[in-house]
């Protein structure tokens, strides 16, 4: 049925635009609709880390573990009912994942001033990207319009190769990143999350206790708080980034070139002879360089989107489906 007035140039620059301004609606109906969202957000964030530091890095690390498992689509947050197997009882959210009361907080602060509109997974975003910004790290537009997911995604959530472990090999961690349309560079770049939170014993006993791409008084000092044997003090913590634990900044990456991380995975993006080497090496010591590849890709992770389109809701409990 194509006729010529179909390439007419009127036709054209609607077909190209509308769903540019159908999209971009989605994003600014917030702001308009609801130009206390953000604000709203921000304070209940900030009681949050003002109470304790550390939630700012759990709350980040929510958003990394949503958009890992099956798109950004606020999967992580359900709990077990009936009908869904949580994520959260995978390996790597047990014991580990926190922060889902302050994302319940954030939720009932957000439906008070604007009922209905704003996704799980939209407040994960928004809520990670608050964090980086208070503990000292850059701000940066976040997108938005996603939609919740209406069930979980535990078998997927529990494989190894989905989010990867604390002893992942760099060529596990390069292929992981790649199945979620992550290059090398948004690897090393949003690994430089790890400049904030804590680790427990039984991920980085491996570590100080067997490898040798270890620094010996690190290792040492560490086992300290993380007794050899399994099963002893296996939830004890270490932070991720000794020199700040509370600080977006990038003595992350010169920790690695110390050879002073905490974690097995960690330490393979700088291990002598790897490909990440180099970049690592760029990032202890240009810090706008880290921050501005770090923006840029934590963007990109946020846009991974869920298997199932564009099906899905806005929850009003972030903890299970309407
Ligand atoms: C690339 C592979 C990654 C691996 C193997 C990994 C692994 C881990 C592990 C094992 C922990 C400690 C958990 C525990 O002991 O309970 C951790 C913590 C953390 N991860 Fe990652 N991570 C990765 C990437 C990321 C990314 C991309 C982000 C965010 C953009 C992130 C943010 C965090 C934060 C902030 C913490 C501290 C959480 C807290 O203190 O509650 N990680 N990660
Ligand atoms: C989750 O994965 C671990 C291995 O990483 C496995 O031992 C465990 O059985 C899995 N859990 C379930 C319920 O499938
Ligand atoms: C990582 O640890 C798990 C369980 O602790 C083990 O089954 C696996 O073989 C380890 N992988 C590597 C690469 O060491």
């Amino acid at each position: 049925m194509a006729s010529s007035s179909s390439s007419s140039p009127l036709l054209l620059a609607l077909f190209v635009f509308l769903p540019l301004f159908i999209g971009m609606a989605n994003a600014n109906a917030y702001y308009k609709s609801c130009p206390q969202l953000f604000p709203t957000i921000r304070g209940v964030v900030q009681n949050a880390i003002n109470k304790e530091a550390r939630m700012g890095a759990s709350l980040l690390r929510l958003h990394f573990h949503d958009c890992f498992v099956n798109g950004c689509d606020a999967s992580n947050l359900l709990d077990d009912s009936s009908s869904i197997k949580s994520e959260k009882n995978a390996v790597p959210n047990k014991n580990s994942a926190r922060g889902f009361e302050v994302i319940d907080q954030i939720k009932s602060a957000v439906e008070k001033v604007c009922p209905g509109v704003v996704s799980c997974a939209d407040i994960l975003a928004i809520t990670a990207r608050d964090s980086v910004v208070i503990l000292g790290g850059p701000e940066w537009d976040v997108k938005l319009g996603r939609k919740d997911s209406m069930t979980a995604y535990f078998a997927l959530a529990n494989a190894t190769n989905t989010i990867p472990a604390a002893n992942a090999s760099l060529s596990a961690l390069i292929s992981s990143f790649q199945n979620h349309g992550l290059s090398t560079r948004d690897l090393v770049a949003l690994y430089g999350a790890h400049t904030i939170g804590q680790a427990r014993c039984t991920n980085f006993r491996q570590h100080i206790y067997q490898d040798k791409n270890v620094d010996a008084s690190f290792a040492k000092a560490n086992q300290g708080k993380c007794p050899r044997n399994n099963g002893n003090g296996d939830n004890n913590l270490a932070p991720l980034d000794a020199q700040s634990p509370t600080k977006f900044d990038n003595t992350y990456f010169k920790s690695l070139l110390n050879r002073q991380a905490i974690l097995h995975s960690d330490q393979e993006l700088y291990n002598g002879g790897g490909s990440t080497d180099t970049l690592v090496r760029t990032y202890a010591n240009n810090p706008q360089a880290f921050i501005s590849d770090f923006k840029a890709s934590i963007i990109k992770m946020g846009d991974i989107k869920p298997s199932s389109g564009s099906k899905g809701q806005i929850r009003k409990n972030c903890r299970r489906i309407n």
